[in-house]
């Protein structure tokens, strides 16, 4: 098992190492000439500009990346998407059907709720995408378009490669459907899907120091409740932090838009409660310090992932991680990593089966 473990004490720890590789993998073969091309997945310009609406479906961290596809393709293509979690969707007389895309991701492929909220879609005539890791799978066989992630064989129960190569196949999809619908122009288009192949390297790099998401995690095994907050893109990003968490360390944890906080859930700080913000988002920065500043007033241990550049006030916060500069809208990619390190460190160190936590299972094949 060690030799599978390529020298890594867990699965979990070599395959958030191996994600550089996974995302070349997976974007490389669906770029030429500097632009996407997901032709071979059966999606040309003219198949995407026939959908008016897209719905994603899917469970656990492939609905977060799912989420994080939201943000970006309403940014960029200014076509409305919805997410649903898929035992949800599946039986609530889902309104879609001609005209509408439903994309299903899933890692494994062979999920049932997934599977049946494919079949549902594909009954009521709308089209379906696939976005599997999985050769072969049943979610992969049954829809009309496809798109694999080339994370390879993911071990770990918690998910870690699979979840960027996802959010690298969104990004991609956005890019191209926003070509597509002609809210970007070529020259934008180019500059995007350049900024998606430097990822890998700006990965690599926070990979080489991850000896402050070991401190942070220290700081975090003696909590029974944590709370991950943030806004837009970080908020999506804050979900897959916070379930992470949970998934492998077993400390309740969850995650809350920044704003809504104060709609209820400022009521459960407590001194000296963990609260990880996430703020990589120029435009919302201030607004989620302010956010911070409200839970810190009411003793919260503020631990903030922000730019190593960004000034942040000490008053406010207890620590900090500091993420290299890189542009907004790709920032889930760079900023997941030292989430899904705090959460493995924190597994590490509370003695805890990294690998194969308790309760959990890779693959969800009944309902
Ligand atoms: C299980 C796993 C999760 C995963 C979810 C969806 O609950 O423990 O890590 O995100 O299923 O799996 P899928 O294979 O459809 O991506």
């Amino acid at each position: 098992e060690a030799i599978g473990k390529g020298g890594y004490a867990h699965f979990m720890l070599k395959e958030i190492h191996e994600q550089p590789n996974a995302i070349r993998n997976t974007i490389l073969p669906r770029i030429q000439d500097g632009l996407p091309n997901l032709e071979e997945c059966g999606i040309t310009p003219e198949v995407l500009r026939e959908f008016r609406h897209i719905q994603v479906v899917a469970c656990g961290t492939a609905m977060h990346a799912g989420t994080v596809g939201k943000y970006v393709i309403e940014k960029l293509a200014r076509v409305p998407v919805t997410v649903d979690i898929a035992s949800e969707f599946r039986y609530r007389e889902p309104l879609v059907g001609e005209g509408d895309l439903v994309i299903i991701i899933s890692q494994s492929g062979e999920t049932a709720d997934s599977l049946a909220a494919l079949r549902l879609a594909k009954s009521l005539g709308a089209k379906t995408l696939a976005i599997v890791n999985a050769m072969g799978s049943s979610i992969a066989r049954e829809a009309d378009m496809l798109i694999y992630t080339h994370a390879g064989p993911e071990i770990a129960v918690a998910s870690t490669k699979a979840y960027m190569v996802q959010i690298a196949v969104m990004y991609l999809f956005a890019f191209e459907l926003a070509l597509a619908v002609g809210n970007i122009d070529e020259t934008e288009c180019r500059r995007l899907v350049k900024l998606l192949q430097e990822t890998p390297e700006v990965i690599t790099g926070i990979l080489e120091h991850k000896e402050q998401t070991q401190y942070i995690a220290s700081s975090l095994i003696t909590a029974d409740s944590l709370l991950y907050i943030g806004r837009g893109l970080d908020y999506a990003l804050s979900m897959e932090g916070s379930l992470k968490l949970k998934e492998i360390s077993y400390i309740h944890s969850e995650s809350y838009a920044a704003g809504e906080l104060k709609h209820g859930t400022i009521s459960l700080i407590t001194e000296n409660m963990p609260v990880i913000a996430v703020a990589t988002q120029k435009a919302l920065r201030e607004k989620t310090i302010s956010n911070i500043k409200e839970v810190k007033a009411r003793g919260a241990r503020v631990i903030l992932v922000c730019r190593e550049s960004d000034n942040v006030d000490p008053d406010a916060v207890d620590l900090k991680f500091g993420l290299p500069e890189f542009d907004d809208l790709l920032m889930p990619m760079i900023a997941v990593v030292p989430l899904q390190l705090i959460a493995y460190y924190t597994s590490v160190l509370k003695g805890n089966d990294v690998d194969k936590p308790r309760n959990l299972a890779k693959s969800v094949t009944v309902e």
